[in-house]
């Protein structure tokens, strides 16, 4: 079995450190990369996505049906607006967890319903960049009681 997590990065997250960094912080995408592959534990591996494109999030969502034994995704704010990579992660059969770097319940209300909890078998949220390695830590606990 794949032992490959797939970790996906939406819109805007490619400025993380240098946008709003009062609500998301000065830790860039790359500090946010290191960190998941440092915790990666067996053979786990990260692959680490970040795309301003809601198509090719779904593109790297289908490739992840053939590569890849679970997805940990921030999809930024097609979370509130994209039927789209909703579809795409019910056609994935692994675990996904749902990654927010603020507590988007304690913000606007349209940053409160989430197209992707709809799927995601966990969501983290308010947690800031830490919420990356708990997603990691839980699809590699996830699929190891799979074996
Ligand atoms: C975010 C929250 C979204 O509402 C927002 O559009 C983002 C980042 C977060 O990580 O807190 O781009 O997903």
């Amino acid at each position: 079995m794949s032992r490959l997590i797939t970790i996906l990065n939406g819109p805007n997250l490619n400025l993380l450190g240098k946008r709003q960094p009062h609500i998301y912080g000065y830790d860039t995408l790359e500090t946010v990369e290191n960190n998941c592959r440092t915790l990666c534990r067996d053979d786990f591996e990260v692959e680490f996505l970040q795309s301003n494109h809601e198509g090719q999030l779904v593109d790297w969502i289908h490739r992840a049906r053939e590569t890849s034994c679970g997805i940990g995704i921030n999809a930024g704010a097609y979370t509130h607006t994209s039927v789209a990579i909703l579809d795409a992660l019910n056609a994935f059969e692994g675990p996904v967890i749902e990654i927010h770097i603020s507590n988007v319940h304690k913000r606007e209300s349209f940053r409160h319903h989430s197209y992707i909890s709809l799927r995601a078998d966990g969501a983290i949220v308010g947690f800031g960049i830490e919420g990356y390695e708990a997603a990691v830590r839980r699809i590699m606990t996830v699929v190891e009681a799979q074996k």
